[in-house]
C-alpha cells in the first residue's frame, strides 16, 4: 500500500517549516506530489524526489510569490501559506485549484492564521498575506472540521509564540499523522485526532526523515475492485484501523476480508445482494472520498445503494457515466440511488475528478466490456500508473497517450 497522498501534501509542505534536509520515504510518483516540488522549487528552495525519496531544503530567497498557473494545480497549494509566511513573513498566491468536487471556500484558513497575527487580504484570485511579527498563539474555534485548514493551523501553531487551543478541528487520521511528524521535528501538539488539539508553540523545528501512514483510500479502491470483478488480494502494509466502516458495507454483499499483522487478504467469490444506505461525512464517519468507490463496488449487485454525500456538493460527477454503462443511477440534490440494470454498452467515459476517475476504472473492469476513459491527468493526482496496479491483479488495462 503506498503511503496516503493527503497525509503526504501536508507534511511536505510543513517540510518547509524544518532546519535542514527533510526526507520522506516511500513518497510516489504523482502529479500532486510533482506540484508540490514545482511550487517548493519556484520559492527558490529544493525539493526532489529520486528513489521514492522526496528531500526538502528550505532555502532563504527573493521569491515570495507562487503563480498563479502552480496554485491551480491543486487544493494543496494553500497549505503552503502558514509555513511560508513563518518563513519569509510575506507570501502572494493564489486561489487553489484541485478536483472541481464542490466549491471549496478558503475562509477558515484565513480567518485562523488572521486571528495568529497574520495580514491577508484577498483581491479577486489573489492572496496577499503577511506577518510582521510572527504568529501567536490563541484559543480559535474553527466554523467546520476542515481538513486543510485545521492543518493549516497546526502548523502556524507549531512555531507560534505561545499556546494555540484549535477546537472543532477535523479528526482525520491524516490530520493526527501531520502531527506526528511535526511532533518528530520537535513540535508540542497534544490532542490531534480529537475535535481539541492544543500547540505550545516552539521557536524553531529540526530536519526529520519520515514515511506517512498508509492510504485508506487506495485500500478502499482495492477492496471495490475485488468486490466488483471478484477473485482474491493481498495486501500489504494494510490501514485496517480506517477501514472497518467501508469493510462493513462490503461484507454486506459478500466480500470477506481476514487480517493479520499488517495485511489483509480480500476475497470475493460469491455475490449476495445487499441494500446499503450510507452518508459521507468528517471523520469518523463515512469517508467522501470512498462514496464514488463504494459505487464502483456495487456495479455487479441486484442490490441497491443510497448514497448521501454531506460534505461536497459535487461529488456524483461520476453518475452520468455511470449511466452510460448500463446502471440505473438517479442524483436527487445530494442523494445518489444506483442499481444493477442488465445492459453495458462498449462507451468513453469521462472522469471529472480523483475518486470518480478511479471509481469508472474499477467499474470498467467489473463490466468486462471495452471502455475508454478520458481525464486520466485527475486519477494520476492519486494514483501512481493505476493502470500497472490493476495489470498486477490481471487486468487488461492500457494508458493510451500521456494526456489521457
Ligand atoms: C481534504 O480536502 C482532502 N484533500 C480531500 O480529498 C477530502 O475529500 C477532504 O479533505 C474531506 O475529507 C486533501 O487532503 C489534499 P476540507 P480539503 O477543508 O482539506 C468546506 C481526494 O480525493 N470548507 O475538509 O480541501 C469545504 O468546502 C481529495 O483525495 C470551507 O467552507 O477539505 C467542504 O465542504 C478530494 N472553508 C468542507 O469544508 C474552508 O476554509 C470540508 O473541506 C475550508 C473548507
Amino acid at each position: 500500500m503506498p503511503v496516503a497522498k493527503n497525509a503526504l501534501l501536508p507534511i511536505v509542505a510543513a517540510s518547509l517549516m524544518l532546519d535542514g534536509e527533510t526526507v520522506i520515504d516511500n513518497c510516489p510518483a504523482l502529479s500532486d506530489v510533482f506540484a508540490s516540488t514545482e511550487i517548493i522549487n519556484s520559492i527558490g528552495s529544493t525539493a526532489v524526489l529520486e528513489d521514492r525519496k522526496l528531500s526538502v531544503f528550505y532555502s532563504d530567497s527573493n521569491c515570495d510569490e507562487i503563480s498563479e498557473d502552480i496554485c491551480l494545480k491543486m487544493r494543496s497549494a494553500i497549505l503552503y501559506i502558514a509555513p511560508l509566511l513563518y518563513r519569509k513573513q510575506k507570501i502572494n498566491m493564489y486561489m487553489p485549484g484541485g478536483c472541481k468536487i464542490g466549491s471549496r471556500p478558503i475562509d477558515i484558513h484565513i480567518d485562523g492564521l488572521k486571528k495568529m497575527g497574520a495580514k491577508i487580504e484577498i483581491n479577486e484570485n489573489k492572496i496577499s498575506a503577511e506577518l510582521p511579527n510572527g504568529f501567536k498563539g490563541c484559543r480559535y474555534k474553527l466554523r467546520l472540521p476542515s481538513v486543510g485548514a485545521t492543518q493549516t493551523l497546526i502548523m502556524a501553531a507549531s512555531i507560534a509564540d505561545g499556546i494555540t487551543v484549535l477546537q472543532n478541528c477535523a479528526r482525520e487520521p491524516e490530520i493526527t499523522d501531520l502531527a506526528r511528524f511535526l511532533n518528530s521535528a520537535g513540535a508540542k501538539i497534544i490532542g490531534a485526532g480529537k475535535s481539541e488539539i492544543i500547540i505550545q508553540g516552539v521557536p524553531t523545528l529540526k530536519s526529520v526523515e519520515y514515511t506517512p501512514i498508509p492510504d485508506r483510500i487506495f485500500a478502499a479502491t482495492i477492496l471495490s475492485a475485488v468486490n466488483a470483478c471478484k477473485g482474491k488480494v493481498l495486501i500489504k502494509n494494510y490501514p485496517m484501523e480506517y477501514m472497518s466502516l467501508f469493510e462493513n458495507m462490503l461484507k454486506n454483499t459478500g466480500l470477506k476480508i481476514f487480517h493479520f499483522n499488517n495485511k489483509a487478504m480480500v476475497i470475493k467469490y460469491h455475490e449476495k445482494k445487499a441494500d446499503i444506505q450510507t452518508h459521507t461525512g468528517y471523520y469518523p464517519c463515512f469517508s467522501t472520498d470512498m462514496g464514488p468507490l463504494l459505487s464502483s463496488a456495487m456495479v455487479n449487485n441486484k442490490g441497491y445503494l443510497r448514497l448521501y454525500e454531506s460534505v461536497f456538493e459535487n461529488r456524483f460527477s461520476y453518475f452520468s457515466q455511470f449511466q452510460k454503462m448500463g446502471l440505473y443511477c438517479k442524483v436527487n440534490n445530494k442523494e445518489y440511488f444506483q442499481v444493477l440494470q442488465k445492459s453495458s454498452h462498449n462507451e468513453e467515459l469521462y472522469a471529472e475528478d480523483l475518486r470518480a476517475g478511479a471509481a469508472l476504472v474499477v467499474a470498467a473492469l467489473a463490466k468486462k466490456n471495452r471502455f475508454i476513459i478520458h481525464g486520466v491527468q485527475y486519477i494520476d493526482r492519486g494514483y501512481e500508473n493505476i493502470e500497472d496496479v490493476f495489470t498486477r491483479l490481471g487486468a487488461d488495462i492500457r494508458r493510451i497517450s500521456g494526456e489521457e
